[in-house]
C-alpha cells in the first residue's frame, strides 16, 4: 500500500504556512534582548557546579510531568494524526489528572501494571513558532512512567516523557551540522526541498510562574525570552546555538517535522535533552543493523579525545563539536566509547534521534512497549550474566549473544510485541525498544528505565524496611501518609520487633523522637496499634519509658524516643504535635497485567462456550 504513505509532495508548497509562521516568530522578538558579558561568567560557574553531581542514577518514573507533540511531517497534511501518551502506573489506585492548554483533559484511577492510553486533540502538534501555552501536563498521586507517541501516515516517533526530577535548568544544545546531515540524508531523497524544513526547539517550563530563558549562540546574539507558566516556545535552529540557560526547570526537545528519507517520504524525529549534569564518559553505541546511514554525534563543552581501547578517529574535538564520528561497524556491531571528558552521544539516522544510555544510567528492569509485532529489543549485559536477563517471567535464551571489542559486555536483539518488562536479577543493563515504519525506518530510542536495584525474583519497586521520613507531620497525617506510600506506622507490638526498629534507628544515628502506630482510643481510652486500617487492642507487649505514658492529657499518641541506653522506648505526645515518622512496607514488585487480561479472557470464553453448550 504505497498510497497511503507520506509523500513529499506537499513540503514543496511548505512556503506558505512556513512565512506565516515566521510572522509569529517576529513576534517573539519583543520579549528578546541581548546578554551582557557578565551573564556569560556566571554560566561557567553554573557550568562547574553541576558536573559535581554527575553520577546519580536517573529513572524515568516520577508524580509530574510535561512535554508538547512535535509538529509530525506538516500541519495541514492531509493525514490525520494520531498524538497520544500511554500512562503506566506502578503502584495500584493511583490517580491520574492530564492537563492540555492548562485545561483538564483527562482524569482516572489506574491500577498498577496496564496501560492506559490518552488521546490528545488535534491541536497538540506545534507547529507555530513562538509562544503558546499548549504544553501537555501529567500530574499523579503516585509513581507513573509515560510514553509519548505521535503517528501521522508513516510517520511514527515515540518519547520516553521525562519526569519533573529529570529536567534542570542548564542545557547544551548538540550542534549538529544540520546542513551537512540533511545533504547526507537528502542524497538519499533525491536532494528535495531541505530549504522548507529546518530542525527546532521546543522548550517547555515546568513551572507555574513566568521564567526567563537564554538561548546562548556562538558568534551570534543571544536570545532571551520570558516563557508563560507551562508556557512553551519553538524556535527554528540552525546549529549556532549552543546552550539553554533558565531560571527554573525547562524541558527541551529537539526535533524536526520531516527528515526526507528515501521515495520521497518523510518522518519526523524527536530527541528529549538530558541535561549536562547526567553526562558521563563511558558509552556502548547499540548495533542497529540496515541503517543505511547513521551518524555518532558528540556533544561536549569542552576539548575532548574519544577512545574504544584505542583512540578514535578522528578523535579529538573542540568544544560543541558539529561533525558526525563516523562509525561504519554501528551498522553491524555494537561499539564501546570512551570519551575524556563528559558528554552525551547521540545516534542520528533519518528515523533515529536518540541519546545513548551512559553505562552509569544502566538499570536493573524496564519497560518496553510496542504498537507492532515486530518490535525490537536491544538488551546490552555484561557477558558473564547473559544467560539470565529476563523477559516477563521468562529467561531470554538467545545463542545470538555478541561480545563487544574492548569490554565485558555483550548484546543481543529480540523481536517482540506488546509490552514486556526486561529485568535481570543481580546487574544492571542497558535496554533500547526499536521499530519500524512501514517504510522500513526504524524508530524509537532508550526503554523505559524504572529500577537500578537488582532483585532476585523481578522489578523490585521497593524491599521490605523501614523508612524514615523526614517531613515533621501530626500523627494523622503521618498515618495517613504511609498508608499513600503503600505502608503504614510501624506497630513495635513484639519485643523482637521492638529490637529490630531499635537496630535500625541506632544504625542511623536517630537523635529525635518518629510517631509510631500507637494510640489512644477516643471513646475508652485504651491504647492500640493502628497497623494500615487494622486496630490492635489489648497487645500485651509494652516498652514505656520511665514515667510514661502519662494520662491522656498529656497525648493520645505516642511516639519512640532516643535514650541513653538506646533501646528506643516509647513515650505519649499530643496528637497534633508535628514530628517525623517511621513507615513500614513490605516488598512489591512491578509486573504487567496484560499477561493476566489474555488468562482471564481465555477463561471467560471457554465458560461461555460451556455455558453455550449447556443452552
Ligand atoms: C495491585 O493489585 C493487584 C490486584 O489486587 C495485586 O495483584 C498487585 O500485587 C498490586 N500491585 C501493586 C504494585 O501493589
Ligand atoms: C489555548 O488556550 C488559549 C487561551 O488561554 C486559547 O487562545 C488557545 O486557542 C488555546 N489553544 C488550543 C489549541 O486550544
Ligand atoms: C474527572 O473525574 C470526575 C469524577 O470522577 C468526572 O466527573 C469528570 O468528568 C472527570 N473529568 C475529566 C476531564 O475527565
Ligand atoms: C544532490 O545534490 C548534490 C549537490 O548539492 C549532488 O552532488 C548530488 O549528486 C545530488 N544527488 C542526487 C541524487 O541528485
Ligand atoms: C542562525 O540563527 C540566528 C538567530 O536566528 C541568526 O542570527 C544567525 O544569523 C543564523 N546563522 C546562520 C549561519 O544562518
Ligand atoms: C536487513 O539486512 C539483512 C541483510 O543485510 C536482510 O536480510 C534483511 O532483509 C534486512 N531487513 C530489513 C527489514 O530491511
Ligand atoms: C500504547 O498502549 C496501548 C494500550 O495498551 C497499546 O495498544 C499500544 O500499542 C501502545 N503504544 C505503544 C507505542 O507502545
Ligand atoms: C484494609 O486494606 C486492605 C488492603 O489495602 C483492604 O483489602 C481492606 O478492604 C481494607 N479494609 C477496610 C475496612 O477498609
Ligand atoms: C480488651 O480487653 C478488655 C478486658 O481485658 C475487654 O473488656 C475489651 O473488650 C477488649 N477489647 C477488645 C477490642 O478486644
Amino acid at each position: 500500500m504505497k498510497t497511503d504513505a507520506p509523500v513529499m509532495l506537499p513540503l514543496l508548497i511548505y512556503k506558505g504556512p512556513y512565512s506565516h509562521q515566521l510572522g509569529d516568530y517576529n513576534q517573539l522578538h519583543w520579549s528578546y534582548m541581548l546578554v551582557s558579558q557578565g551573564q556569560k561568567v556566571m554560566l561557567t560557574i553554573l557550568l562547574v557546579a553541576v558536573m559535581f553531581s554527575q553520577g546519580q542514577s536517573w529513572s524515568d518514573y516520577g508524580y509530574h510531568f510535561i512535554t508538547a507533540f512535535p509538529e509530525n511531517i506538516a500541519s495541514y497534511y492531509p493525514l490525520y494524526p494520531s498524538n497520544y501518551l500511554n500512562i503506566t502506573a506502578l503502584y495500584n489506585d493511583t490517580s491520574v489528572d492530564v492537563y492540555f492548554n492548562q485545561t483538564l483533559i483527562y482524569n482516572n484511577t489506574l491500577q498498577s501494571g496496564r496501560t492506559e492510553t490518552v488521546t490528545l486533540p488535534v491541536d497538540v502538534e506545534q507547529y507555530q513558532f513562538g509562544q503558546s501555552y499548549e504544553s501537555v501536563m501529567i500530574q499523579s498521586s503516585y509513581y507513573i512512567v509515560v510514553l509519548s507517541v505521535s503517528q501521522r501516515g508513516d510517520s511514527v516517533q515515540t518519547n520516553v516523557v521525562q519526569p519533573l526530577q529529570n529536567l534542570y535548568t542548564f542545557y547544551t544544545i548538540p550542534s549538529l551540522n544540520y546542513n551537512e546531515m540533511m545533504s547526507t540524508f537528502n542524497q538519499m531523497a533525491n536532494n528535495i526541498s531541505k530549504k522548507y524544513s529546518s530542525f527546532r526547539l521546543i522548550i517547555i517550563n515546568s513551572q507555574g510562574l513566568n521564567n526567563q530563558v537564554i538561548i546562548q549562540r556562538q558568534q551570534f546574539q543571544d536570545t532571551v525570552i520570558i516563557l508563560k507558566p507551562n508556557g512553551l516556545v519553538q524556535l527554528p535552529i540552525n546549529g549556532s546555538e549552543i546552550t539553554i540557560v533558565a531560571d527554573y526547570k525547562v524541558a527541551v526537545l529537539l526535533t524536526h517535522p520531516c527528515v526526507e528519507t528515501e521515495s520521497c517520504r518523510c518522518n519526523m524525529v524527536v530527541n528529549q535533552l538530558r541535561p549536562d549534569f547526567k553526562w558521563s564518559n563511558e558509552f556502548i553505541v547499540p548495533s542497529v543493523v540496515n541503517m543505511s546511514k547513521t551518524w555518532l554525534h558528540v556533544t561536549s563543552t569542552m576539548n575532548i579525545q574519544l577512545y574504544s581501547g584505542v583512540k578514535l578517529e578522528p578523535s579529538n574535538f573542540e568544544p560543541y563539536p558539529s561533525n558526525p564520528l563516523s562509525l561504519p561497524s554501528v551498522q553491524s556491531d555494537s561499539q564501546y566509547i570512551y570519551t575524556s571528558e563528559a558528554a552525551s552521544l547521540r545516534l542520528v539516522s533519518p528515523g533515529v534521534f536518540i541519546e545513548l544510555i551512559p553505562l552509569y544510567m544502566f538499570h536493573a528492569c524496564y519497560l518496553v512497549q510496542f504498537k507492532s509485532t515486530q518490535g525490537e529489543v536491544l538488551v546490552i549485559a555484561k557477558t558473564a550474566y547473559t544467560d539470565n536477563v529476563h523477559i516477563d517471567s521468562n529467561l531470554l535464551s538467545s545463542t545470538e549473544w555478541s561480545p563487544i571489542t574492548n569490554t565485558q559486555y555483550s548484546s543481543v536483539s529480540v523481536i517482540l510485541d506488546g509490552a514486556h518488562i526486561i529485568w535481570h536479577p543481580s546487574t544492571t543493563i542497558g535496554v533500547y525498544m526499536f521499530e519500524r515504519m512501514k517504510s522500513g525506518i526504524l524508530y524509537g530510542g532508550p526503554a523505559i528505565a524504572l529500577k537500578t536495584q537488582p532483585a532476585p525474583v523481578g522489578c523490585l519497586l521497593h524491599s521490605t524496611g523501614f523508612e524514615i521520613v523526614q517531613t515533621p507531620m501530626t500523627w494523622v497525617e503521618s498515618h495517613q501518609n504511609c498508608i499513600f506510600t503503600k505502608g503504614q506506622l510501624f506497630s513495635p507490638n513484639t519485643a523482637e520487633a521492638q529490637m529490630q526498629i531499635a537496630n535500625f534507628l541506632d544504625n542511623q544515628e536517630i537523635q529525635e523522637d518518629l510517631w509510631i502506630g500507637l494510640r489512644r482510643s477516643l471513646l475508652t481510652l485504651d491504647w492500640y496499634w493502628q497497623k494500615g486500617n487494622v486496630s490492635i487492642y489489648n497487645s500485651s507487649y509494652m516498652q514505656w519509658g520511665t514515667g510514661e505514658p502519662g494520662d491522656h492529657v498529656k497525648g493520645m499518641c505516642a511516639s519512640i524516643f532516643p535514650n541513653s541506653i538506646i533501646d528506643f522506648p516509647w513515650k505519649s505526645v499530643r496528637c497534633c504535635t508535628k514530628l517525623k515518622s517511621v513507615c513500614y512496607r513490605t516488598a512489591q514488585y512491578f509486573s504487567l497485567q496484560s499477561e493476566i487480561q489474555t488468562v482471564r479472557q481465555t477463561v471467560n470464553e471457554f465458560e461461555l462456550s460451556q455455558t453455550t453448550a449447556y443452552v
